[in-house]
């Protein structure tokens, strides 16, 4: 939010039929803001369209070639964030009710206006523009989040082609990963980085010959070597995303093991972000406690069990912890 020294920048319109008026007004409002003045409303509309945006608009009402409540409303519907504020000398009130529906306007203020409460008032309506711009941002960043989401799903889909397993693997590891995240009370925006990357996590396993993903019993050296080159493939395909959110490097780190025995890079727990220490943990949760095609899920005490004997070893113990109880309570439920 903007201070009010932050305010001699913002830009606001001052609209009146009389050149003195005008001339009073930028004369007082100069030092706390950029001030335009229009004569009139024609000239008002010229500045709005060449000087723009402007946060906030104060307009005359009684001008001889356009009402200030005509100029009022044209400008909610061109410029429908621009503060309106009403000052006038003729302070009737079936001319305030109009102004107020026509224009919608911020404050009505009637002529003298003590210079104080005009720059007061004009400070708030700055305020409020502010605030309708960032709710604004808000509104399209959640939309590019939808649509970040809609392509990561899509990449899930692709996956679920060839490997059905996988596919279904990455949406509970998302929901398990969120969960512990929650009760670890991780920001909103880490928890909806982990469950975005927790999504496609092992998008690289498509660079993984079908057999060797599913195959059962043990793999030989080479077999291992290209599973294992998944996280890089993964995060490889999701650099360009890492602007923001760290959601190739949870990829990357999703084999790591917090006392270095993990792959690919052997990295250990204070060089490993939280969310990949979460991400690591849900992951064996689900592998141990889903059906596979070759054996039966292992069950969730089989799942406590693991994460107990290596808490501290393999695992972070605060997400180890964390994990057991919510497995204990139910919550990840054995699929
Ligand atoms: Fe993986
Ligand atoms: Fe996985």
């Amino acid at each position: 939010m903007h201070t009010q020294e932050q305010n001699n920048h913002v830009k606001i319109l001052m609209v009146d039929d009389e050149e003195n008026v005008l001339l009073s007004h930028h004369r007082t409002l100069r030092p706390h803001f950029q001030v335009y003045t229009a004569q009139g409303g024609r000239a008002a509309l010229e500045t709005l369209e060449t000087g723009g945006p402007f946060a906030v608009v104060i307009s005359d009402i009684k001008m001889p070639s356009m009402s200030g409540i005509d100029l009022l409303s044209i400008i909610r519907e061109k410029y429908p964030d621009t503060i309106r504020m009403v000052l006038t000398g003729y302070a009737d009130l079936d001319l305030a009710i109009n102004a107020i529906n026509r224009g919608d306007i911020f404050r009505f203020m009637t002529k003298p206006c003590d210079n104080k409460d005009l720059i007061a008032t004009i400070h708030a309506g700055i305020t409020q523009f502010n605030m309708i711009e960032a709710t604004r941002e808000y509104a399209i960043v959640k939309r590019l989040q939808k649509g970040l989401e809609g392509t990561l799903r899509a990449f899930t889909k692709l996956v679920e082609f060839r490997d059905p397993y996988t596919a279904g693997h990455m949406d509970r590891v998302a929901k398990i990963a969120t969960g512990i995240a929650e009760h670890l009370k991780l920001e909103r925006d880490q928890i909806e980085a982990l469950r975005l990357a927790s999504l496609v996590h092992d998008i690289g396993k498509i660079a993984v010959p079908a057999g060797i993903l599913n195959k059962p019993g043990l793999l030989n050296d080479a077999e291992f070597t290209l599973i294992k080159a998944h996280p890089l493939v993964g995060a490889e395909i999701f650099k360009t995303l890492d602007t923001e959110w760290p959601i190739s490097r949870i990829i990357l780190e999703h084999h790591e093991r917090i006392d270095g025995s993990g792959y690919p890079n052997g990295l250990t727990g204070s060089q490993l972000l939280l969310e990949s220490k979460i991400i690591s943990v849900s992951d064996v949760i689900d592998a141990i406690t889903t059906h596979r095609p070759y054996r039966q899920s292992l069950g969730s005490r089989k799942a406590i069990e693991y994460l107990q004997e290596n808490s501290g070893k393999l695992f972070d113990p605060t997400v180890t912890s964390t994990a057991i109880k919510m497995i204990e309570n139910g919550l990840i439920p054995d699929s």
